[in-house]
């Protein structure tokens, strides 16, 4: 065998094991996880006009979380949740929820999973519930739908009403309730056929800030007390004082995320830590904070440079640092140019 040989030998080898890695990767994303969103682009068309609501957004939640989705007006955040709650299909990408395939499911396979696997809540109160239905027969409805014995309907919905604490309400009509009364019910309806997920969008949108906390502790109560996963959507980031995971949509992506954990003392007593993280995204993306772009004043290109344990950002255009950069990129070999 001579040495060209070898040579030519080599590629097909390598191609098939990349090929096989890349075969691999989509099972490895998320396949624990419960909701998986990646790569997800939605663009509306309206009057000639093209807007990217989503733009590549990725996101996994685990079974049992209760995540918080935040985003200025605009970010993509109701456009997310038409897509996972099986209202509307992306343009791009893939979306899954426990076993449903979001983006090949047939229009009566969609039906199935409205009713079976996902509840929902959304802003406007009066969306949630019928009027002339009283909270306990609000509750009731969506089981009777699903075809449950009367008996069975009457012992659950006056479960979850007193879960989500508005027992006294059971008799009442949506209007001779108070607005958080009225999202706690809707909470509970969408509840009713004990779905896998709970997505509610922007429940507190209507309410003043102590009744929006009431609301926001329900829907943890929910998530402790029958394992519901939740995903509330808002604009108030101090819905991340109330959940353990908060995500920030940015320009139709997941830019960053808040984790709270308890944390132990020295001297043993316990506290609650929030971090801040940027997310790194599928294609290797991260948005660097306006905050840290302004200060260092990074605009257009940035020289990237690996160091031993962190990824080094510097601005393209100082002749002093770029020198600097250059022998580092050139020590680690991985000098990058990016936009
Ligand atoms: N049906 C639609 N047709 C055209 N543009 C839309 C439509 N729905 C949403 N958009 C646009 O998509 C972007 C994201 O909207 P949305 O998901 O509602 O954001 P959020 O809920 O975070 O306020 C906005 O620019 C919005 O104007
Ligand atoms: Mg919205």
């Amino acid at each position: 065998m001579d040495h060209r040989s070898t040579v030519q030998d080599a590629p097909p080898t390598s191609l098939a094991v990349l090929e096989e890695r890349a075969r691999a990767r989509p099972e490895a994303f998320g396949r624990t996880s419960l909701i998986v969103c990646e790569s997800l682009v939605r663009i509306y068309q309206s009057e000639g006009i093209e807007v990217q609501a989503l733009q590549g957004l990725d996101l996994l939640v685990e079974e049992g979380e209760l995540v918080a989705v935040v985003g200025a007006s605009g970010s993509g955040k109701s456009t997310l949740l038409s897509v996972l709650s099986g209202l509307d299909v992306p343009t791009a990408g893939n979306v899954r929820v426990a076993e449903w395939d979001l983006m090949t499911m047939t229009a009566r396979e969609r039906v199935e999973y409205r009713r079976s696997t996902v509840g929902f809540v959304w802003q406007q109160t009066a969306r949630n519930l019928v009027p002339y239905l009283t909270a306990k027969e609000n509750v009731e409805l969506p089981m009777s739908l699903a075809g449950r014995p009367r008996q069975q309907r009457r012992t659950e919905a006056a479960a979850l009403l007193d879960v989500l604490g508005v027992a006294y309400c059971a008799d009442r009509r949506p209007g001779q309730m108070s607005g958080g009364e009225q999202q706690r019910v809707a909470i509970a309806v969408g509840l009713a056929n004990s779905p896998r997920v709970l997505f509610a969008d922007e429940p507190t949108g209507e309410l003043d800030t102590a009744t929006s906390n009431d609301v926001l502790e329900a829907m943890r109560s929910v998530n402790r007390e029958l394992g519901t996963t939740v995903v509330v959507v808002t604009h108030d980031p101090s819905v991340s004082d109330h959940v353990q995971r908060t995500v920030e949509i940015r320009d139709g992506r997941t830019s960053s995320e808040v984790l709270r954990r308890t944390a132990t003392r020295d001297d043993g007593t316990e506290h609650e830590v929030a971090e801040e993280f940027a997310v790194l995204d599928r294609a290797g993306r991260i948005q660097l904070p306006q905050e840290y772009r302004e200060t260092l004043d990074l605009v257009g290109r940035v020289r990237l440079t690996l160091e031993q344990s962190h990824v080094a950002v510097r601005r393209g255009q100082d002749a002093a640092e770029t020198d600097d950069a250059s022998s580092d990129a050139h020590r680690t070999g991985h000098g990058r140019r990016a936009r």
